[in-house]
């Protein structure tokens, strides 16, 4: 953002100066976390991936039956005006719907309007180029979320104790493992590792991990080369005996994780696989939205 330029948010049918913006105290989303949300990057002015996160989106809303505020289409204007007021090149669209605000009552309110809040910020891609020639460390947190993951919900209060102990760790992210050893996932992105026979690893988008849109496109630009990919549970004594590690998400697309719980990952420096799969990704995105390094 330019110095001075003031921040504008999208509430419910209305732009608002950022620092006025509000939502009822009785929204369902500040009492229950009855809400779910999107966070898309924008590169170049474009939006990456708009389609996968709509649907990603519209499944969230379905499965807590939460009524879509608006259309599709409506989302994507919404989207774009936002982006425009605030001015973004490079950055990351916030996307909230909330059951909406009624009196404090677990069961759903029969008359209620959802709410809708969209906000915009700048974000700096090229520090996840630089990140990606040094790599990233994870430490490991217990799995303690709930059993339905697949939904994006605001519910994050696990996830932010587990970035929290990540970052007092001096790490980047922080991967829940079961108490059987299972990895699922990372506090806000998804985990794979690179076996000793090339195998390009990661968790089954069932209901334990966020179907990450990023992932997604991974996993086809993948398929697309006839590069062998397994969606499947993997242990941590599996990644400890990993020749690779990375992580995906939107706002880091690929980062090659070159230690786990301080315990070097193969030669503990990015490895080939990532170091492919990183330059396709960006290649995706050049050619979505025309962005480069
Ligand atoms: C728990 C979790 N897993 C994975 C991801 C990655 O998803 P995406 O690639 O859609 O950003 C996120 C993103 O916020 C997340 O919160």
């Amino acid at each position: 953002m330019r110095f001075g330029l003031p921040r504008i948010a999208y509430v419910n049918g209305r732009m608002v100066p950022l620092g006025s913006a509000g939502v009822s105290i009785e929204d369902r989303g500040f009492q229950f976390a009855d809400g779910v949300y999107e966070v898309c990057a924008v590169l170049n002015g474009t939006l990456l991936d708009w389609q996968p996160h709509l649907q990603r989106l519209a499944r969230s809303l379905s499965e807590l039956e939460i009524r879509p505020p608006m259309t599709p289409a409506a989302f994507g204007l919404v989207a774009q005006r936002v982006l425009r007021e605030n001015r973004i090149r490079d950055g990351l669209l916030y996307v909230q719907v909330t059951r909406g605000a009624a009196r404090r009552d677990h069961p759903f309110p029969a008359f209620t309007t959802p709410t809708l809040v969209m906000t915009a910020r700048p974000f700096d891609f090229r520090q996840r180029v630089r990140q990606q020639s040094t790599g990233i460390s994870v430490v490991t947190r217990p799995e303690i979320r709930w059993a339905r993951r697949d939904i994006k919900s605001v519910a994050l209060l696990p996830n932010v104790l587990a970035k929290q102990a990540a970052k007092r760790a001096g790490a980047f992210e922080a991967w829940f493992v079961a108490a059987d050893g299972r990895v699922s996932e990372g506090g806000s992105t998804n985990a794979w590792i690179v076996t000793g026979d090339g195998s390009i690893v990661t968790h089954p988008a069932d209901n334990d991990i966020l179907a990450g849109v990023m992932r997604g496109t991974l996993i086809r630009l993948a398929h697309e080369r006839q590069l062998k990919v397994e969606e499947r549970v993997f242990t941590m004594a599996e990644a400890r005996h990993a020749v690779e590690a990375f992580i995906t998400s939107t706002t880091a697309p690929c980062l090659p994780v070159v230690a786990i719980d301080g315990r070097s990952v193969g030669e503990g420096r990015p490895g080939p696989v990532t170091t492919r799969l990183a330059d396709m990704l960006w290649q995706e995105i050049a050619r979505q939205t025309g962005w480069r390094p």
